[in-house]
């Protein structure tokens, strides 16, 4: 009696949920699968380069983007683990077209001396980037933890290395840009989830605490994306949702509870995107912006720059000036 009551109360409402949910994702996946297959480019072999594609989010991306280019396409992985970016690289469509390579960058992105050697080495070294992913990030319960450069370790992976990677590759988003290819630049964060900010404590020196970094790190990337698009006309900048996404953040967190969290988290993968349907919808996100700032969703639908937007003309002004400072080590 009891255990019915238990199975239709909770078991029959949380199985029909979940199979509408597979069922309202199934033709969104399928429409951005068959979006990206078209829009990749054709008519040039594009560059693209992926920090933070060693691991979920940006592995999927990555992915999404060699299967759709059946390989033909510089792909370069930017992260710290060498190994899993090479059996990532082993499972792309390897490129036919002469000269054309799919290959692992190492740079910690913690570390802005670090982002501006590795960053400045491959802009030097390749003229025109089409499409710049930024995926890197960590989950972590610890308070504030610098740097050697006095920087946050969270709020360097998911902010300052971020901006400052862009910062330096723009010659060549821009070189390609001005030879009418794709130029587009996307961070992968969490557009539209971010809170006010305190212009007084940017880099939350003084009033660091997990909700505060929690929701700055968001609107941080929000005003990035509108400032840099402000500056740079013609090119795309992205901030992406990913939405809960199964990936291998919990295993890589140097907090012991999410550490083992990880082994529940078969029980809410039905809620969470896989990482290739999330590769799909942010590749879709990417290769469907226009010109200008975008901010867009779990599914890679626009959202808007209005909706839960906490930067002002004068954010931009001061955390652009406290940014290129902080990372200027
Ligand atoms: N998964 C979700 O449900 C979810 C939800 C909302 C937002 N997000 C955000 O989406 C982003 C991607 O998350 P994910 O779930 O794909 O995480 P993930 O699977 O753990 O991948 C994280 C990536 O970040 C890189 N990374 C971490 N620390 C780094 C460092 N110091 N230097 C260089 N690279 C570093 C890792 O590369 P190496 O190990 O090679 O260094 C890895 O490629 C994160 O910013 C996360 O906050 C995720
Ligand atoms: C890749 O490029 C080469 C050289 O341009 C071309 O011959 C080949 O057909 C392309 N392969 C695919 C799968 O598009
Ligand atoms: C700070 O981060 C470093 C590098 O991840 C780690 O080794 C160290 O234990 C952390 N310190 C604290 C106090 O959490």
């Amino acid at each position: 009696m009891r255990l019915s009551l238990l199975l239709t109360s909770i078991f029959v409402p949380l199985l029909s949920f979940i199979f509408y949910l597979n069922f309202v994702s199934m033709p969104a996946l399928s429409a951005a699968r068959a979006f990206n297959a078209l829009h990749v480019p054709k008519s040039y072999i594009p560059t693209a380069i992926f920090v933070g594609g060693t691991s979920g989010i940006g592995q999927g991306m990555a992915e999404a983007f060699a299967r759709h280019t059946q390989g033909n396409a510089s792909i370069i992985l930017v992260g710290r683990n060498r190994k899993a970016a090479e059996e990532i690289i082993a499972g792309f469509p390897k490129p036919t077209a002469p000269g054309v390579k799919h290959e692992f960058v190492e740079c910690d992105m913690t570390l802005m001396k670090t982002v501006r050697r590795v960053a400045g080495e491959l802009q030097a070294r390749i003229p025109r980037v089409n499409f710049l992913v930024l995926t890197p990030g960590i989950l972590t319960l610890d308070g504030r933890n610098e740097t050697e450069e006095g920087i946050d370790r969270k709020l360097a992976v998911h902010y300052y290395g971020r901006w400052r990677f862009i910062k330096e590759m723009l010659p060549s988003v821009e070189a390609a840009h001005a030879a009418g290819e794709d130029a587009k630049v996307m961070s992968v964060l969490a557009a539209g989830q971010g809170g006010a900010i305190d212009l007084e404590d940017l880099g939350l020196k003084k009033s660091f605490s997990l909700p505060n970094a929690a929701h700055s790190a968001p609107t941080y990337n929000d005003i990035m994306v509108i400032d840099f698009a402000a500056r740079y006309p013609g090119i795309s900048f992205i901030h992406g949702f990913p939405g809960g996404v199964n990936t291998g953040l919990l295993k890589a967190s140097n907090t012991g509870s999410l550490r083992y969290a990880r082994f529940i988290q078969p029980l809410f993968s039905p809620f969470l995107y896989s990482v290739e349907a999330s590769g799909e919808h942010q590749l879709y996100a990417l290769l469907n912006a226009g010109p200008g700032a975008v901010r867009t969703n779990a599914k890679g639908d626009d959202i808007g720059l209005q909706k839960n937007y906490y930067g002002s003309a004068e954010a931009m002004e001061r955390l652009w000036k406290h940014t290129e400072e902080e990372t200027t080590h």
